[in-house]
């Protein structure tokens, strides 16, 4: 299977298309390349390194790095002594946070950032750059200036359709790392599992992780596996996983799901649904009936319990709610739900759900933080199965940042003009449980496929966008939903090389992509990820799986 991986990224990739020029191999390539001619060369094969207190910990990192991934030895010592010397700038390049400068002449390396994660960024670029010549070390001389076009540029794992666990995500953020990506969205809450400790509520996990079966196939498949299917992070585990991501400069969001993909938690605590039924832990994909029922103060105060242990948990600013795909039948069936919608005279369930929404947002707000969902959280008609509920009288709050993946530009655009801030996952694009190539069963939901190049040619910030916009488009992601990727090879297929693809588009304009180059620049990462694929999960071979 891993040959198979390899063989496939390989071809995907185009091996044997002509090389782009240039000496300098960096991915994501940086905003400014000057090439010099000739090399730096150490004395010796070991690297000497130095610098400024307020980088120590990134230094610390490149070098278990070096020594990890490419045998190469690192020592640190004086600034003098040094072949590789990292200062502080004094301002940052392009105002950005993670800019940072490189050069490199006969005398040695200079790596200049204004903060830790410029200077964390200058060193991945330097990893990249490094040879092994007859027992030294060589840096090809050059210039380089570099930041990021946005300030968000994520990986989001669906965990709660396939808990794959630490190792993994571990593997996942250093591969983000190296590509400079910095945000994880992490969506641990779905119907089909509940991944995250909450104190207050252990049945949330005790129940709500684990199920019988996992569907195989396709969503109208009749086909299970038969094999239980469990998992959830400690709060110990997570805080392990959060220092992991921050010494990488990965910022970790939490995604919890609300009001809709709550199937898991109503099967601990039915009561949260309107309906109030007991359920299972559905073994089922496909959006859900069970939803959460906003019209009862016990369910909005179990929600902000819940928000309240995840945001003492998490450092990060924004947590992220979901809010997709949210079957209005029971809120239409329930006399309390209706009552509450005529008395907040919010129009139809289409509008409670902007009420809720603003409701939690105020409540995240409230703690200092800020509240990012799905495009859907606009309360704009994305879905078929929502038609007969359009009416809303109410609007989103301005603060919360939009994820923009369903419909077209011209809903991301009336978000921007609401004033909220943009993550542009437009599932077209960047979803990467899209198969590569045509897929007959993908296509019967319309699902088109995501080759390399096409990864590769997606702006976030579209050419035709409104200008005045364009600047809330603070970010953009792709997507790893977990329905079909029942062992990690499957998700690796997945996601690699694909997202190479997408840390290039995420950081560099697309006047400054060039698909050729790319293609090259790859190359070592996919040795890399021949050689150190993710390791496996524990039930990784028990599971029946469709096979490429
Ligand atoms: C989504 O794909 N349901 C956000």
């Amino acid at each position: 299977m891993k040959k198979m991986i390899l063989i496939t990224m390989l071809l995907l990739a185009g091996m044997g298309t002509s090389l782009a020029e240039g000496r300098i191999h960096i991915l994501p390539f940086p905003q400014q390349v000057e090439e010099g001619d000739g090399d730096y060369c150490t004395s010796s094969e070991v690297l000497k390194v130095a610098a400024v207190k307020e980088f120590k910990a990134e230094l610390g990192l490149f070098k278990q790095q070096l020594k990890d991934d490419r045998q190469i030895k690192v020592s640190r010592t004086c600034m003098k002594k040094a072949d590789v010397r990292v200062v502080k700038a004094v301002v940052p390049l392009a105002g950005r946070d993670g800019s940072y400068r490189i050069r490199i002449d006969g005398a040695g390396v200079l790596v200049e950032a204004y903060e830790a994660s410029g200077a964390f960024y200058g060193l991945q670029s330097l990893a990249q750059m490094v040879r092994k010549e007859e027992g030294r070390l060589v840096f090809p001389q050059c210039r380089i200036e570099d930041w990021p076009m946005l300030s968000w540029r994520s990986f989001m794992l669906d965990e709660g359709r396939s808990f794959k666990g630490m190792e993994v995500v571990k593997q996942l953020m250093d591969d983000m790392a190296r590509l400079k990506m910095n945000v994880f969205q992490w969506h641990l809450t779905d119907d089909q599992g509940w991944r995250i400790e909450i104190r207050k509520y252990p049945r949330l996990t005790e129940i709500g992780s684990k199920r019988d079966s996992t569907q195989i196939g396709w969503y109208e498949w009749d086909t299970y596996d038969g094999v239980p299917h469990e998992g959830f992070y400690t709060r110990r585990q997570i805080r392990e996983i959060l220092d992991y991501a921050a010494a990488r400069h990965i910022t970790v969001v939490p995604e919890i799901e609300m009001p809709g993909h709550s199937a898991a938690a109503v099967a601990a605590y039915p009561w949260l649904s309107a309906a109030g039924k007991e359920i299972k832990v559905p073994c089922k994909f496909g959006v859900q009936y069970n939803v959460f029922n906003p019209a009862d103060p016990k369910v909005l105060a179990f929600l902000k319990d819940v928000l309240d242990e995840v945001m003492d948990l998490f450092p990060s600013q924004v947590v992220h709610i979901g809010g997709d795909e949210v079957r209005y039948d029971e809120w239409k069936n329930s006399p309390m739900v209706q009552e509450f919608i005529r008395e907040h005279e919010l129009g139809s369930p289409a509008g409670l759900q902007v009420w809720f929404t603003n409701h939690m947002a105020a409540y995240i707000e409230s703690k200092g933080h800020r509240m990012m969902g799905w495009n859907d959280i606009t309360g704009e008609q994305l879905h078929d199965f929502q038609t007969e509920t359009s009416e809303v009288k109410v609007s989103l709050s301005p603060e919360a940042i939009v994820q923009f993946w369903s419909g077209d530009y011209s809903k991301m655009a009336r978000s921007a003009e609401r004033g909220n801030d943009i993550v542009n996952s437009f599932n077209e694009y960047t979803y990467l449980d899209y198969s590569y190539e045509y897929d007959p069963v993908q296509a019967t939901y319309n699902w088109k496929p995501i080759s390399l190049k096409k990864a590769y040619l997606f702006n976030p910030v579209p050419e035709d966008f409104p200008e005045q916009l364009k600047s809330s488009i603070i970010g953009s992601g792709c997507q790893m939903w977990g329905e079909w990727i029942p062992t990690v090879e499957k998700m690796n297929y997945q996601v690699y090389p694909r997202i190479a693809a997408y840390a290039e588009a995420f950081w560099l304009p697309a006047g400054k992509k060039d698909y050729d180059r790319f293609k090259e620049n790859l190359q070592p990462f996919l040795k890399h990820w021949e050689k150190h694929p993710v390791p496996s999960q524990k039930n990784s071979d028990s599971c029946t799986c469709r096979q490429e």
